[in-house]
């Protein structure tokens, strides 16, 4: 198998979207609108992992680009849990992708305490050949989402999905910890925001 022809359009989608989704937040920033989009970040999954996730789920290779929907990924991170609303709204009305697919692990979290929503992308890719149509997965999340389900990952990594009962325990409070964190931020968010654009304003004018 190439791997490197095989990754090629997912690579290229990956930095598409990256480009496009930052391009967004810069048009905010140039507003008195509050930026839905804190960061964004994207990866192609490794050959490693693939082959790994491929085992797990007995995916043949050769369906890999149909049933495996996360070998572009691309990460939205926002600042409060409203924000993940708008964040979906601007998704939903693009024209330059079709959602296929949506999972809101955010009403409904995950066993393992894990929040986020995801939607499933067709992303168009010009390729020499013509125009190739890759899934992509994003994930939208908040910051407090996302710095528990990067220590989770990490956790599951070291210990190879089997994470001792005290350390899950800690993992359990910690995605609690982070649900409330949320909440509390979501309560102040209108002084926050007030705060940013003042200081955002600022910024445009020393420039
Ligand atoms: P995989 O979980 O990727 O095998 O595929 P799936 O079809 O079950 O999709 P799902 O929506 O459950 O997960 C997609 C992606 O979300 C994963 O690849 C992870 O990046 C992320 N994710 C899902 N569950 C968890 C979790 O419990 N902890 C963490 N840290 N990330 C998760
Ligand atoms: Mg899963």
């Amino acid at each position: 198998m190439d791997w490197d022809a095989f990754l090629t359009p997912y690579k290229q989608a990956v930095e598409e979207l990256k480009v496009k989704f930052k391009g967004t937040r810069e048009q905010y920033q140039k507003t008195s609108l509050h930026t839905p989009i804190e960061f964004v970040t994207g990866r192609v999954k490794p050959v490693s992992s693939i082959l790994n996730k491929a085992a797990r789920k007995q995916i043949p290779l050769e369906q890999l680009a149909d049933k495996m929907q996360d070998l572009a990924g691309v990460r939205i991170v926002t600042q409060f849990v409203e924000d993940i609303d708008k964040v979906i709204e601007l998704m939903r009305a693009r024209s330059d992708f079709e959602i296929i697919s949506e999972r809101d692990y955010i009403q409904k979290k995950k066993p393992s305490g894990y929040r986020s929503y995801h939607l499933i992308l067709r992303y168009p890719v010009q390729m020499i050949e013509g125009e190739k149509k890759v899934l992509v997965e994003l994930q939208i999340r908040t910051l407090s989402m996302n710095f528990w389900a990067t220590i989770e990952h990490s956790l599951r990594y070291k210990y190879s999905g089997e994470i001792p009962e005290d350390i899950n325990m800690r993992l359990q409070r910690a995605a609690e910890a982070a649900f409330w964190l949320d909440e509390e931020m979501s309560i102040i968010r209108d002084e926050v925001q007030e705060a940013q654009r003042i200081i955002t304003a600022k910024q445009q004018q020393s420039r």
